[in-house]
């Protein structure tokens, strides 16, 4: 008798079949909700448009459960906006010309999602669950670059490290606020005594001196490092308080600093090898239930649930399911056949998305890495390239690829204009007033800009109140036996952790609708 024979003829329970050791434990965080997905003995139908990451884990999860998943694919790849650039990679956007990647070996970038927050617990309990192993990505670099182009005073026009502008920024306020302190200028709400562990704190904040000035810090780099016997190491001097205020930092280009925002503060992780690792984990688990090249042309409500028309290997084919978990993006599915209902109409018609590029550059020599000592992070300019990310794997590499801009809405629109030579040309001489070495190290590139690219046409959902209080709703709810997931369904968009929690509701949602399970 096998197992399987074993535990099906007693009708054991999943609590007893634990208790006798027969059922490995579900690592924390998996999903378990009680499985039965048939009906009168027959595994229910659900059709998924879109393998991305919102279609492969609700594939996934229904699939755990017992009913029968079909994932429809347009593309012959799975992951969406999961997606790993690399030598031999091949694109053609909206009214482009196509491009293949030259990248050499083990050389790669992420075009699409790049960084995974620790605090996005969902996603890292996927790659835990599927096995995905993860390093380090190191988005906060006080070693990396800020430069302000064609701003005025000694500090435009040129590069400063990171940690320059921080720590003298951080000097200076410290000393003024440590001043005002000074004359009881706080002293209605403090007393004394906080006083002065507040002087503690911002003389440790700003690297005060005993007279609480700031006059330069090691924290912001050196002259000459220290070194043996009498190599003491000479610190650079800050730059002034006034020349750093207009500088020009100040603008909102440069904010979204690591450290200050929730999702990109240290640890943050990327899969090894490529993000891409993520939806060939599931793609294993889900052999033989994904469509590839299977463009969905149209989605329609029947009696019974929904019927779906489909292009594969240049034939209309029509299948029939009880039930439609929709994760195209919007504006994909604002143009698909259908009869949805107004509401949900209105809001793929509504919901604006994100224009956003990157360009991976493949340099002869990991300059940034050999004369910088950069690994890592991210230089960030007003310039439309916008931010240079360095890889964070491969170090003291041979060749390496970086990724030459990530810039968002006008300054993207503009440079994903420019056919790939433009936008290769663009990216080097902006990218090389902070690297003069771009010029001599190049050897190719690769571009995109996700709102011209097939099948997703934008970055990501971009919300704002009154967008999100009229539109997003529709979303929310099936439309007849129709549901939605993907990032634009949640209060995640534009990060993996957002498909993730919408499929998951999508699962619940289904698996309560048919009974099996009661929502809490
Ligand atoms: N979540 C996206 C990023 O990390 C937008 O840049």
């Amino acid at each position: 008798m096998t197992r399987r024979n074993f535990i099906e003829s007693t009708g054991a329970s999943y609590a007893a079949l634990m208790a006798w050791g027969l059922l490995r434990p579900a690592p924390a965080g998996a999903f378990n909700l009680p499985a039965n997905g048939t009906r009168d003995g027959k595994a229910r139908k659900v059709i998924i448009l879109g393998a991305g990451l919102a279609g492969l884990t609700t594939a996934y999860e229904l699939g755990k459960l017992g009913y029968d998943c079909t994932v429809l694919e347009a593309r012959s790849r799975s992951g969406g906006r999961v997606w790993t650039v690399r030598g031999g990679t091949k694109e053609t956007e909206l009214g482009g010309s196509g491009q293949v990647c030259r990248f050499g070996e083990g050389l790669y970038f992420n075009g699409g999602a790049a960084r995974i927050p620790h605090n996005h617990e969902l996603t890292l309990h996927y790659c835990r669950e599927l096995g995905v192993p993860l390093e380090i990505f190191n988005g906060a670099n006080e070693a990396a670059f800020l430069y302000n182009d064609g701003g005025t005073g000694p500090l435009a026009n040129r590069r400063m490290r990171i940690s320059e502008y921080h720590n003298d920024l951080r000097g200076y306020t410290s000393e003024l606020l440590a001043k005002a302190l000074d004359q009881s200028a706080l002293d209605q709400q403090l007393t004394r005594e906080d006083v002065e562990k507040l002087i503690d704190f911002l003389k440790n904040e700003g690297d005060l001196n005993t007279g609480r000035l700031y006059k330069g810090t090691s924290r912001r780099g050196y002259k000459t490092a220290p070194g043996a016997g009498a190599v003491p190491g000479e610190l650079n001097d800050p730059y002034g308080l006034t020349d750093l205020l207009r500088s020009g930092f100040m603008q909102p280009v440069f904010h979204n600093v690591g450290d200050y925002t929730y999702e990109q503060q240290a640890t943050l992780l990327q899969p090894v090898g490529g993000m891409d690792a993520i939806p060939k984990a599931f793609e294993k688990k889900l052999a033989g239930k994904i469509l590839f090249n299977a463009p969905v042309k149209e989605l329609r409500k029947t009696e019974t649930g929904v019927r779906v028309v489909y292009r594969k290997d240049g034939k209309t084919v029509e299948t029939t399911a009880e039930f439609c978990v929709c994760t195209l993006p919007l504006p994909i599915l604002k143009k698909l056949e259908s009869d949805l209902s107004p509401m949900v109409r209105r809001a793929a018609d509504f919901i604006p998305y994100m224009k956003t590029g990157k360009i991976g550059l493949q340099f002869k020599r990991r300059f940034w890495e050999e004369d910088d000592h950069i690994y890592g992070g991210i230089s960030r300019t007003n310039m439309d390239i916008n931010q240079i990310w360095y890889p964070s794997f491969g170090f003291m590499g041979k060749k390496g690829v970086l990724i030459g801009y990530y810039n968002f809405y006008s300054r993207a629109e503009a440079v994903g204009e420019l056919p790939p030579a433009g936008r290769e040309k663009l990216a080097l001489e902006q990218g090389g007033k902070i690297h003069p070495q771009y010029g001599q190290e190049f050897d190719n590139a690769f571009s995109l800009a996700w709102h011209k690219i097939p099948h997703n046409e934008g970055g990501w959902a971009l919300y704002d109140e009154p967008v999100r209080r009229k539109y997003y709703p529709a979303l929310l709810e099936p439309d007849g036996n129709i549901y939605f997931a993907g990032e634009h369904t949640t209060y995640l968009t534009a990060w993996m952790a957002g498909a993730f929690h919408s499929a998951r509701r999508t699962v619940e949602a289904i698996h309560s609708r048919v009974g099996e399970y009661t929502k809490k």
